[in-house]
């Protein structure tokens, strides 16, 4: 049985090394490459992160049948798909490819991303769960951040793997993402062995705002981690970004654009609301203290109570008492 996930950890290390020899040094790569190029990865960043390329033909598996790589490994590797009458072919075909590691920065998995749009694909295409890849508990990236993770005593987590590549070129080497999915308890334990402070830089578009507000309820509920939220100016996400803009303008949004829980809140909170009419700034009033009421710093209370009584023109006493009613009325 360790035999069998020793075999499977080779047959992604050569999967690997496969992809990345197509994608640099063929002919077969030379548009995957451009497109890397051109979305502004140098040479040295595809190397770092181990980045391939799947063809279009079955490339993969003629290359294992030929070395007579057991079939029923294949079969497990996820790396294959397999029809009624049991043949294989390869599941990745003409992506560009990033091998997903677990901890120890063994390749487990890939993920697959499209290199132009089509209606009937997805952008990204991950490996399927495997008895080494459960995608609840991986990182990406996780492997390569954690020296970065321990000496800022943060993490960033971000929503793509072109958002940690990204930062990580832009001198922010603590970031991670989880894997197309919401954050997830197992990932959440993971980042709390190694730091207490995470940061969220999702997109600043409406979906990456939602799972943000989303993953500050989770990690209020479920963690200790101290929190902040940092947004990409104009509804980027961090890559767009940083393509838009250069690594010193990426990193002072790092460096002052840190937000509070809170602060994030008080504006995403605006969302859907048109705070023109009376009704809707009760509304959001309503809401913000409902926010305020979880918050155990008074001073910090007092921080955003200030921004009321300067947007609304209201009377800081008559905040303070609604704000001790509510409190009241959940104990
Ligand atoms: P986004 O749609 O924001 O993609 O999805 P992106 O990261 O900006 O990708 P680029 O810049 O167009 O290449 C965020 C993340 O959600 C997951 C991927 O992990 C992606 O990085 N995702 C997205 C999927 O798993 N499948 C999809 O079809 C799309
Ligand atoms: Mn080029
Ligand atoms: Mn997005
Ligand atoms: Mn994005
Ligand atoms: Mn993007």
């Amino acid at each position: 049985k360790d035999q069998q996930q020793a075999d499977l950890l080779t047959l992604y290390a050569d999967s690997a090394k496969m992809y990345q020899h197509i994608l640099v040094n063929t002919e077969l790569g030379e548009p995957a490459l451009d497109y890397l190029h051109q979305r502004g990865l140098d040479d040295d960043t595809i190397a770092t992160f181990g980045i391939g390329y799947a063809p279009a033909n079955q490339l993969l598996l003629d290359f294992f049948k030929e070395h007579n790589v057991d079939y029923q490994l294949l079969r497990q590797s996820g790396l294959f798909i397999e029809n009624q009458a049991g043949e294989l072919r390869d599941r990745f075909v003409d992506r560009v490819l990033f091998p997903i590691k677990d901890a120890s920065g063994r390749v487990i998995a890939f993920s697959g991303r499209i290199l132009k749009k089509s209606p009937d694909e997805p952008k990204y295409l991950n490996s399927p769960e495997t008895k080494l890849f459960n995608k609840r508990s991986v990182l990406f990236n996780f492997d390569l951040a954690r020296g970065a993770i321990r000496q800022h005593k943060s993490v960033v987590l971000f929503e793509g793997f072109m958002d940690v590549i990204a930062a990580y070129r832009a001198g922010i080497q603590n970031g991670v993402a989880s894997m197309g999915t919401s954050l997830t308890n197992e990932q959440i334990y993971m980042l709390e062995r190694v730091t207490d402070q995470l940061y969220i830089c999702y997109d600043s578009d409406m979906p990456g705002q939602k799972a943000t507000d989303r993953a500050l309820k989770l990690l209020g509920d479920q963690s200790r981690l101290k929190l902040g939220v940092v947004q990409m100016p104009d509804g980027m996400d961090p890559d767009e970004y940083l393509r838009a803009n250069d690594a010193t303008k990426f990193q002072q949004v790092f460096e002052d654009g840190k937000q509070t829980p809170t602060a994030f809140e008080m504006q995403y909170l605006r969302h859907d609301l048109n705070l023109q009419n009376t009704q809707d700034q009760l509304t959001y009033l309503d809401a913000v203290l409902q926010q305020l009421t979880q918050l155990s710093s008074s001073v910090e209370q007092d921080l955003y109570l200030n921004q009321l009584v300067q947007e609304f023109g209201l009377n800081k006493d008559d905040l303070r008492e609604q704000l001790r009613s509510l409190v009241g009325q959940k104990s």
